[in-house]
């Protein structure tokens, strides 16, 4: 297995540039199969949840062609099956974004429950509900949701009983063709919302109100091809402005929509953290003590309940006491064990975190409990002293890209390391 390894303790200085978002590309490249034609997709992170679900298109039929690093021309014009494999849809969460795609395209959906983080139990109740206010039947037999719409789909309105992001993909995917106007009440918010329904717009569909909590899509016969480019990665975004922070470095970070970056920021200024916005590019730099303070994860336009372990790390070393209310989760503190053995004074109860700040962090051994509790380790380990060695990195790279080439550039020490698969 690989290893990430790295010597702790150096500034970042320098500029970095954020990729594609992880969350919009996993709903985009599924959308791509509504237009029945070909699309381009630009701007795509090279991390390994858009290499599944890229593959889950062409086990369905889809050619996927590779134009560049960032970019793939997707042919959706003889698509012919509709059940994805389970081998592929256990790899990640966004594997059930085939549901509503499929479902949108063909009336029909095979797709084995999906796999992803673990943050204690992750209900698709509100995203089945949408499917059969939409006229779908669906079933559960064997671990396969499946979803039949034979009379074909008919616009309704789906008033959500949690604000959910993935619901609400799931639903605008699905009722982009169905007969009618559905209107998604409570909707999720977040920037990658507003990107997929910008896609889904530039194909010919008609959705409107997406970024507010309702949005309303009028059904479309038909949808064509399109090139769309990715919005920029917020969440990697902020690991950046965090590890910049937390080694008390000072770092610019290109390629990001600053508005998107806003409930960060305002943290990371209380912490006592200088940021300064340009156009498309942040600087984050600290020179005096880091504060403790108190983070309340919520929906968007809140603090991403995706940014609270790589938090979790600064405060780990800010002065006095700090806390982490989880909002979105059931449990999101699996992480907080690993930090630990780096020297992490932490208590969680319940949904609650609580950090008292130490002067230092040493070097250990930890492992990677999910993708952003692994870059809460990835932080902590280029703060602590001497060298920390992470394993169960595949969790990191699912979302994470060129994460060692980025950090080398500003100066971080760490390195990719095979060891055998007992390395304890
Ligand atoms: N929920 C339900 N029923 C549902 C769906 C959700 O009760 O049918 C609950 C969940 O249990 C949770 C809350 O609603 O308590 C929010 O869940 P949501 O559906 O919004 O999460 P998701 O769509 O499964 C996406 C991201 C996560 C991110 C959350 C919240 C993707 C692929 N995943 O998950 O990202 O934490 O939204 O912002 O977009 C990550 O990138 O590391 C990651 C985990």
């Amino acid at each position: 297995m690989d290893i990430f390894v790295v010597e702790g303790g150096k500034k970042l200085n320098g500029s970095i540039t954020v990729g594609g978002a992880k969350n919009a590309a996993v709903a985009i490249i599924p959308a791509a199969i509504l237009s029945g034609d070909v699309c381009t997709i630009e701007n795509l992170p090279t991390i390994s949840d858009v290499n599944v679900i890229s593959q889950i298109l062409v086990q369905l039929g889809a050619k996927v062609n590779k134009l560049s690093e960032s970019v793939i021309e997707i042919d959706a014009r003889n698509m012919d099956c509709c059940q994805v494999s389970q081998e592929l849809a256990k790899n990640m969460r966004a594997s059930y974004y085939m549901l509503g795609a499929l479902l949108g395209r063909f009336g029909r959906a095979r797709v084995p429950m999906p796999g992803g983080c673990y943050f204690g139990v992750r209900p698709i109740d509100q995203h089945l509900k949408g499917f059969e206010a939409l006229g779908a039947k669906t079933g559960l037999r064997d671990g396969v949701i499946s979803l039949t719409a034979e009379g074909g789909l008919k616009g309704a309105c789906v008033p959500l009983d949690v604000v959910s992001v993935g619901a609400t993909i799931n639903i605008m995917l699905a009722a982009v063709r169905a007969e009618g106007l559905t209107v998604i009440e409570h909707a999720a918010k977040e920037p990658h919302i507003v990107d997929l329904a910008n896609f889904l717009n530039s194909m010919g569909a008609d959705v409107r109100g997406a970024g507010t909590d309702v949005i309303k899509i009028r059904g479309v016969k038909k949808m064509h091809g399109a090139t769309y480019s990715i919005i920029p990665d917020q969440i990697e975004a902020g690991t950046y402005m965090i590890a910049a922070a937390a080694t008390g470095g000072d770092v610019t970070i290109n390629n990001i929509i600053p508005k998107h970056m806003e409930s960060i920021s305002k943290k990371l200024m209380e912490m006592g953290v200088e940021i300064y916005e340009y156009d498309e590019s942040i600087r984050v730099t600290r020179s005096g003590d880091l504060k403790a303070c108190n983070v309340t994860t919520m929906p968007h336009p809140g603090f991403p309940t995706d940014m609270q372990p790589q938090m979790a790390a600064a405060m780990a070393i800010a002065r006095g006491t700090s806390s982490i209310t989880e909002g979105v989760w059931e449990n999101r503190f699996q992480y907080v064990a690993e930090l630990k053995k780096l020297g992490v004074q932490a208590e969680v109860q319940g949904r609650v975190a609580t950090f008292v700040g130490v002067d230092h962090l040493k070097g250990g051994h930890v492992k990677a409990t999910d993708l952003r509790g692994g870059a809460a380790m990835v932080v902590a380990a280029l703060v602590a002293e001497g060298e920390t060695a992470i394993s169960e990195i595949y969790h990191i790279e699912r979302g994470y890209e060129q994460l060692i080439d980025k950090l080398v550039g500003v100066g971080a020490c760490i390195h990719r390391k095979t060891v055998s698969d007992d390395f304890k």
